[in-house]
């Protein structure tokens, strides 16, 4: 049988590329129509545009959703967070090493059991597809049964995800530790089953320089030279105590960056999450490499770890990208991530327009994470993920949207004031994957 097509009718927003950081986009960046249309058949969009140039060659007994008063946009992208961290978010009073002994560790140690990391992986899908993400770049834990779960669970709901196995063999509880070469071994087994199935790809996943020895992330750096279509993630120089630690376990490295760059882990398709205490050397080093820091502005407010110079960044040519980084991070909903990134930019004299904001989630994540070629944008041939904005969904949104005078207020009051009231519905692949019910 032909694969459904639907009509989704109302004012639609996307970008053409990188609206820069002034108050007005960048010439043609944006594209807008207070009176769209999205054709998709199947799980890609096949038009866009004009409710009524769309309207005139139909074909007969087109399903129409009505989405007129709404925003559609394309899905958001979280390229940084950990789906088993879910059940310690918001636990109080820590920095990033003690928050990791104490809060960490011992909920990951719970995904030795499968039923639970299957659980977890659905109640995380459940609220990444409330809050209007359907894609996103996810740490799951060392059990390999934890990537498993995630895997099963989103190609079940038909979204493009990235993920991968935590690869740690030392300084955490010995649950959780896999060994060199078992951990490779176990990743090598996960991409043969996982990656480029259906939407999904696999991202090799050390956690951070402590944990690794030499010998596990000069491994992965074989596994990534052998293997180039693959991610790779990671944290960087999130917070001064691990900095410090890095300089203790790698003498031999002139920096934190280093240690990464001498195992063959610095290139294209690597995040390097957070990125906070950088000189402008390694943030250089990190554009020439074309790889990308993921900003988590709740994730670095909430464990204290400090202010993300954004604009220094994007001086260097380093593409930032925004994420969660759920459960360091307080907020699943990007448009929480807007807020703080706001915030934070306030803080350091750049603050974010909406623009930058709402490009940033969408095409601006999805090409710091190559991913571009299929999602981020509202144009034929892309893949069908669609996030549907309600501007009036709290009577304080209603109020904002009522005073705005242009698309830029609405967008603005929506990152500042929205939430997952905000996502009236989520579309993935084609098809509505949740719907408000107010
Ligand atoms: N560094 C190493 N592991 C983690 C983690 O789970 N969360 C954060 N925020 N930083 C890390
Ligand atoms: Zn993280």
């Amino acid at each position: 049988s032909r694969p459904a097509m639907r009509l989704l009718r109302g004012p639609l927003l996307s970008f053409h590329h990188d609206p820069g950081d002034s108050d007005a986009p960048a010439e043609g960046s944006v594209f807008h129509d207070e009176d769209g249309a999205i054709l998709i058949e199947g799980g890609l969009i096949r038009r866009v545009g004009h409710y009524a140039a769309l309207a005139e060659d139909l074909p007969a007994n087109i399903e129409t959703i009505d989405y007129r008063g709404k925003l559609m946009m394309p899905g958001f992208i979280d390229t940084h967070v950990h789906y088993v961290q879910l059940d310690i978010m918001a636990c109080w009073g820590r920095q990033l090493l003690d928050w990791l002994n104490d809060y960490t560790f011992p909920e990951e140690c719970r995904f030795a059991r499968q039923v639970h990391a299957d659980v977890i992986a659905e109640a995380f899908l459940d609220e990444s597809l409330r809050v209007g993400t359907t894609t996103a770049q996810v740490f799951c834990t060392s059990h390999p049964g934890s990537v498993d779960a995630f895997f099963t669970a989103a190609r079940r709901r038909g979204l493009r995800m990235l993920a991968g196995k935590v690869l740690m063999d030392r300084h955490a509880p010995p649950e959780l530790l896999d060994s060199p070469l078992g951990g490779l071994a176990d990743s090598e087994r996960l991409i043969a089953d996982w990656h480029g199935r259906d939407r999904l790809g696999y991202t090799l996943t050390p956690r951070f320089a402590p944990t690794s020895t030499r010998e596990q992330l000069d491994a992965t750096g074989g596994v990534l030279a052998s293997a180039p279509d693959l991610h790779l993630q990671t944290h960087l120089s999130e917070n001064h105590g691990e900095v410090d630690w890095v300089a203790e376990l790698f003498p031999e490295s002139h920096d934190y960056l280093d240690v990464y760059e001498r195992h063959g882990l610095v290139g294209p398709r690597s995040t390097f999450a957070h990125g906070i205490h950088l000189t402008q050397p390694m943030r250089q080093r990190l554009a020439d490499a074309g790889a990308n820091v993921a900003f988590c502005p709740t994730s670095n407010l909430f464990l204290g770890s400090g202010l993300f110079d954004r604009q220094a960044c994007r001086q260097a040519g380093l593409t930032v990208s925004l994420a969660s980084d759920v459960g360091g991070g307080t907020d699943l909903s990007p448009l929480g991530s807007l807020k703080a990134a706001y915030q934070v930019g306030q803080l350091l004299g750049q603050p974010l327009t909406a623009w930058q904001g709402f490009y940033q989630l969408t095409l601006g994540n999805a090409r710091a994470l190559r991913l571009d070629e299929h999602i981020g944008q509202l144009r034929p041939g892309g893949e069908a993920d669609i996030v549907i904005l309600d501007p009036d969904a709290s009577p304080l949104l209603k109020r904002q949207n009522a005073r705005c005078r242009n698309l830029a207020e609405r967008l603005f009051a929506l990152m500042m004031l929205g939430d997952d009231r905000a996502v009236h519905a989520t579309w993935a692949n084609g098809e509505c994957v949740h719907q408000r019910l107010d």
